[in-house]
């Protein structure tokens, strides 16, 4: 039986992809295609999502126990495919002329949580279907894909810990020894991206010429010195005035993390997750205790990175 049979015994794939947090994240200018120009510092943690996608009839995404999700191609993880096929159609490589892909998420990195689960789901599609698709394409092929898709994830597909520059889809590796524990405090809802970029834009043109412009380069130099109190002093993200303004009762959380006696505290990327960076496992423990008792987030989990991108861990491979 060939591979590009649905009705046969084709097994499914499974993937797992992990969070990210921003270390550090510089908003520089809008470009012409509405996007703002970054220079980023992406962590990928210990916390995952698994994604399993199977050779169907038709087009389908669903995600198990979170009915926020936009299922079908308006998940991420649909468009994904959809372009992956394409792509691959383009190149004539592959075995896609027939097939469609059921994409099925079990989620654990939080929705629209400025963690990158979105863009992580669509990378695990990505690297499932190019097996189901037998389309052979390296990581590397598989990440230009994906910056079509998303700018994070180009990202979830590597892993590790990277500078990214552009949309945030130009990746270089960070290279350090270091392992960064951390306590994530998770908020009830989430903030769109697309909104928290439209705010500190609004926050540029009228407010005080004054908090912005992180340095990555200070986080960079922090994570080769291998020393955790200089990356935690230098961990920064411009877009975190406007998660707050947007989610004022982040505030609490971000209050409670300083409390806390975590080494630094951020918001993660577009938020509203908050970061906390402690010193070791046993620190992130105590912090995590501390954090519960506050009642200023929904979730607390501890969490460590870096962590390798998107993985296969059952089925045809
Ligand atoms: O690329 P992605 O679809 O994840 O981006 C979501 C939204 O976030 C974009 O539509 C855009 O409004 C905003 N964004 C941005 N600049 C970036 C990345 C995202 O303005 N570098």
């Amino acid at each position: 039986m060939t591979v590009g049979n649905f009705g046969g015994s084709t097994e499914p794939v499974r993937v797992r992809v992990p969070a990210k947090i921003n270390l550090a994240l510089a908003v520089h200018e809008v470009r012409g295609d509405g996007y703002h120009e970054l220079s980023t510092v992406f962590h990928a943690v210990d916390l995952y999502d698994e994604v399993t996608v199977r050779l169907a009839p038709r087009w389908s995404v669903t995600t198990i126990g979170h009915p926020e999700v936009p299922t079908g191609l308006k998940n991420l993880a649909g468009k994904a495919a959809k372009t992956l096929h394409a792509a691959m159609r383009g190149a004539g490589v592959g075995t896609v002329m027939a097939d469609q892909v059921a994409i099925e998420i079990r989620k654990q990195i939080p929705v629209a949580g400025g963690m990158a689960g979105g863009s992580a789901d669509a990378a695990a599609t990505l690297v499932a279907c190019n097996v189901l698709w037998r389309g052979e394409m390296t990581r590397d092929d598989l990440a230009e894909v994906g910056s079509m898709v998303g700018s994070d994830v180009p990202f979830a597909l590597y892993g590790g810990t990277a500078v990214g520059a552009g949309r945030g889809e130009q990746l270089s590796p960070v290279l350090t020894r270091m392992t960064l524990d951390w306590v994530l405090a998770i908020a009830d809802g989430g903030l769109s991206t697309q909104a928290v970029f439209t705010e500190l834009d609004r926050l540029r043109r009228d407010g005080p010429p004054t908090m912005f412009r992180v340095d990555v380069e200070q986080v960079i130099a922090a994570l080769r010195s291998g020393d955790v109190d200089a990356v935690a002093a230098a961990l920064g993200n411009d877009l975190e005035p406007a998660a707050l303004s947007l989610n004022p009762g982040l505030r609490r959380t971000v209050a409670a993390g300083v409390d806390s006696g975590a080494l630094g505290v951020i918001v993660s990327g577009s938020g509203p997750t908050v970061a906390l960076l402690c010193r070791d496992p046993e620190h992130a423990t105590r912090v995590a205790a501390q954090m519960s008792g506050t009642g200023t987030c929904k979730v607390v989990r501890t969490v460590s990175g870096p962590v390798q991108g998107a993985r296969i861990i059952g089925g045809a491979f």
